[in-house]
């Protein structure tokens, strides 16, 4: 058993990461360890998740597992989890108690819990403690060793705990089985070095480590031959990319080489504000194949609660930077991450975040109340603001934040833009969903033959989170 330890996940030390392309093997007697079962894998959270999800489907499929959309068919259920909220932990318990009743009933059932909340020492206790039916663990270091953990869990036909509470290196040779034909994650990096002092994921996930631009350029160029239009390149902060590598080479010298590989569209997410450089801009403002989207996360407009989380800019220089977008880059649009009720965030706090969302008119923004996370700094602070207090604030936020974001979009209306369509829409199954390269959501009524493909479409009608639209034929 490896369990997790949050002073040790903590370690930043000058060790090499290592890029390693061949850790994850897949022994003979595995390969058909799956056969005529099935696998259902459930993911929370974040792209990188996701992501991880698509890596740890594929790897299922070379052991012969076969995909099902419905849990009670599952001969093997695997939860992908998040730990950056309490309310994400809350579901995966709840989840787990759904699991439990259909393992009594099928005990052959494998059942794992993997991802973020695997690395949390609180959660592997009350795992062990409470739900010691589950059969695999593991973190988010060790996802290509999934065959000899599952091998271990069922030969020794007790519960296999493998979290690694390590720095982190790079495995290059995991296998992806890709959620869209048309859309890809593309990891850049890995892991956080900003210990902002709400946040898990640098204890999660690990040193922020970089992977080599010639390992991101190879894996675009493959996707641009099997036809993929869009991808979307991935890391806790994109534009710290290369600081770690001995190489001279960052942010803006990757979004111009995968811009040469001639890819349809290129997003990146998550942009920290403390390392946006000219370049960048300049990138973005040079290729017409870099979108013009970026989220780029506040977190709040009071100073003072700035400095508490460690986040290392102001409002001051947020706002000089935002303005700067806004004037370089043509159409651009802006989402950000607004946390209300920060441990002593005071009445003037919030109104001073109101003020950066009444001035920066997000074009939309994620919004949270601060959730309480063992280990890390902030959750010693002390905190004199009621629940009820964060609550009402939450709510007022995302009043402002909506009325930004309908504004915004009434900007649209019957104007031309260009639209991915990626598939039917939730809303209307006659209907198709996509996305504008300023990353707006639009339902279409469209035949299905155009999913995949960019179209023309000229809005008719907008909402708050979403806009009508039909196609303009060329
Ligand atoms: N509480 C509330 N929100 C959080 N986030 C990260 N950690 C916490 C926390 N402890 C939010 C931040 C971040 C987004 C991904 O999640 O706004 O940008
Ligand atoms: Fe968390 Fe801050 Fe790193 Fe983002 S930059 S992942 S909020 S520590």
């Amino acid at each position: 058993m490896l369990l997790p330890n949050l002073q040790e996940a903590k370690n930043r030390t000058k060790k090499e990461v290592l890029i390693k392309t061949n850790d994850y093997i897949i022994k003979e007697n595995l390969k058909e360890l799956g056969l005529n079962k099935k696998y259902f894998v459930k993911t929370y959270g974040c792209q990188m998740n996701e992501h991880d999800s698509e890596n740890i489907k594929a790897i299922l499929e070379d052991m012969s597992f076969k995909p099902t959309d419905n849990m009670e068919d599952a001969d093997l259920i695997l939860l992908n989890t998040c730990a950056i909220r309490e309310n994400a932990h809350n579901k995966v318990f709840g989840y787990l108690g759904r699991i439990k009743h259909l393992k009594e009933t099928k005990p052959s059932i494998i059942v794992g819990l993997c991802g973020c909340m695997a690395q949390e020492e609180v959660v592997i206790n009350e795992i062990l403690n409470k739900y010691n039916w589950l059969d695999i663990v593991f973190g988010t270091h060790n996802i290509h060793s999934l065959p000899s953990i599952l091998e271990k869990a069922l030969s020794n036909k007790k519960m296999e705990v493998e979290v690694l509470s390590i720095e982190g290196d790079v495995v290059e040779n995991i296998p992806v089985k890709r959620d869209s034909k048309y859309k890809a994650w593309v990891n850049i990096m890995y892991g956080c070095d900003k210990f902002c002092t709400y946040c898990i994921v640098p204890y999660t996930r690990g040193k922020q480590r970089s992977r080599l631009p010639e390992f991101i350029i190879e894996e675009v160029k493959d996707l641009v031959k099997k036809g993929y239009k869009e991808v979307t390149l991935l890391g806790q902060n994109v534009n710290a990319y290369g600081k770690d590598l001995k190489i001279n080479y960052g942010m803006s010298d990757l979004l111009n080489d995968v811009a040469k590989t001639g890819i349809e569209r290129i997003r990146f997410v998550t942009s920290h504000p403390w390392d946006f450089t000219d370049e960048m801009i300049t990138a973005i403002k040079n290729n017409e194949n870099i979108m013009p989207y970026i989220h780029l996360p506040i977190q709040s407009g009071s100073n003072n609660i700035l400095k508490l989380m460690g986040r290392r800019y102001t409002k001051e220089s947020y706002l000089e930077l935002f303005n700067k977008l806004k004037k370089e880059i043509p159409n651009v649009s802006i989402t950000t991450d607004i946390i209300v009720g920060f441990p002593n965030e005071t009445e003037e706090d919030f109104l001073e975040t109101l003020d950066i969302v009444n001035t920066c008119k997000f074009d939309s923004a994620f919004t949270f109340i601060f959730s309480k996370r063992e280990g890390t700094p902030a959750a010693n602070m002390k905190d004199s603001v009621t629940l009820e207090e964060k609550n009402k604030r939450l709510y007022e936020l995302n009043e402002l934040v909506n009325k930004y974001a309908l504004e915004n979009n009434k900007k649209y209306l019957n104007k031309t833009v260009k639209v991915l369509l990626e598939g039917i829409s939730d809303k209307n199954k006659n209907m198709l969903m996509g996305y504008t390269d300023t990353m707006k959501l639009v339902n279409v009524i469209s035949p299905k033959s155009n999913i995949g493909k960019i179209v023309d479409v000229k809005i008719t009608d907008v909402k708050t989170w979403s806009m009508d639209g039909k196609i303009i034929e060329n």
